[in-house]
């Protein structure tokens, strides 16, 4: 008999209805996405309840396609893992019932995952041979924080943003120059068009741990510029600002990660979440690492973004150290990493 752990992973705590089959953690058998982008767009962002109405449309149909192209039954499973947290109510509300209902139909045990171990963890996937410690910076549309990965399911957050998470940001200001939703993939690809010098946007300063970040001072200060220019009728380079938007939070995200690196002299630094997609920040997190010896890790995009592998990922970490959850598990919007 197989010894593989195999766990069928749900995770619907946004826009993205996903559902993968992982095994020993680290294989990958299928990783089903599906995004709600187009829908969100119209409305300039996610609307809550649209969100969990299409989920509930279709996660069955994901759940299906995930164990369809997996060559898995239900049966096969070892444990149902799904994201409890954080992350919006009605949607979560819709993967956790879900993971419940086929937990209690089948007698697997159910495993709730924490989304943000679940951005971190999908490194494992990438790179199997990492092994904690090392440090993470996860980035993404709701988060920013810097963790240090003591061990599997071990967290210490160095820093973490004390207003908008970085994604929000980048979201924010491409509406503001009228490259709509989701803004941060197209920042990056018009930024490569603009001069990231050209306008010195100040890098957000913060009071309290110098880990912290400030992402909504930025923000502002592109959001100033445009007024400025708007009114003294200077033609505006959306290239440019983007590009200098972009190369500020770069700046800030890569000198706080160093800072750790210098400070608890680490030799791994990892990347994680919907923002570590961006190529400015990949490009600049890997020369810091290499000038400094340490080795730089990095999902690949489709593992940045949400999706239920690296659920899947964590929910076997989860599993081999003994922890279940029961049928009464809730939906937690506001879990904080290292929480239950
Ligand atoms: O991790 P994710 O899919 O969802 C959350 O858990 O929040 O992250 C989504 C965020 C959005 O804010 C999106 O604009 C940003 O990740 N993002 C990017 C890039 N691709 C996605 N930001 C900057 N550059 C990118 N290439
Ligand atoms: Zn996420």
């Amino acid at each position: 008999m197989s010894q593989d752990i195999q766990i069928l992973a749900i995770e619907s705590s946004c826009d993205e209805t996903a559902a993968s089959v992982v095994v020993n953690g680290r294989e990958v058998l299928s990783n089903v996405i599906s995004s709600q982008i187009d829908i969100h767009t119209l409305y300039g962002g996610v609307v809550p309840e649209i969100a969990s109405r299409k989920h509930v449309e279709r996660i069955n149909q994901v759940v299906r396609e995930a164990l369809k192209d997996a060559d898995r039954t239900l049966d096969d499973m070892d444990a149902i893992a799904v994201t409890y947290g954080p992350g919006l109510v009605g949607p979560l509300l819709i993967g956790v019932s879900e993971a419940k209902a086929l937990s209690f139909a089948t007698g697997k045990p159910l495993i709730g995952v924490h989304h943000i171990e679940g951005h971190i963890s999908a490194n494992y996937i990438a790179d199997r041979t990492l092994e904690p410690p090392f440090a993470c910076l996860v980035v993404s549309g709701g988060h920013t924080h810097l963790v240090l990965v003591e061990d599997y399911g071990v967290y210490r957050i160095l820093g973490r943003t004390q207003d908008d998470a970085a994604g929000e940001a980048f979201d924010k200001v491409a509406r503001e120059i009228g490259l709509g939703y989701p803004g941060g993939p197209k920042i990056d690809k018009v930024s490569k068009d603009g001069d990231p010098h050209a306008i010195e946007f100040p890098r957000g300063k913060v009071t309290g741990s110098r880990y912290d970040f400030s992402f909504s001072g930025m923000k502002s200060s592109v959001l100033n510029y445009l007024n400025t220019c708007r009114m003294k009728g200077i033609e505006i380079s959306v290239p440019d600002v983007a590009a200098s938007f972009q190369q500020a939070v770069v700046d800030v995200l890569v000198s706080h990660a160093m800072w750790a690196v210098e400070e608890y002299h680490l030799d791994k630094f990892a990347l994680a979440g919907g923002v570590a997609s961006n190529t400015a920040l990949r490009a600049a997190m890997k020369a810091g690492c290499e000038e400094r010896g340490v080795r730089f890790y990095c999902p690949p995009p489709i593992l940045c973004t949400d999706n239920a592998a690296m659920i899947g990922c964590a929910g076997y970490y989860d599993y081999i150290r003994g922890e279940r959850s029961g049928l009464d598990l809730n939906a937690k919007p506001g879990l904080r990493l290292g929480e239950k």
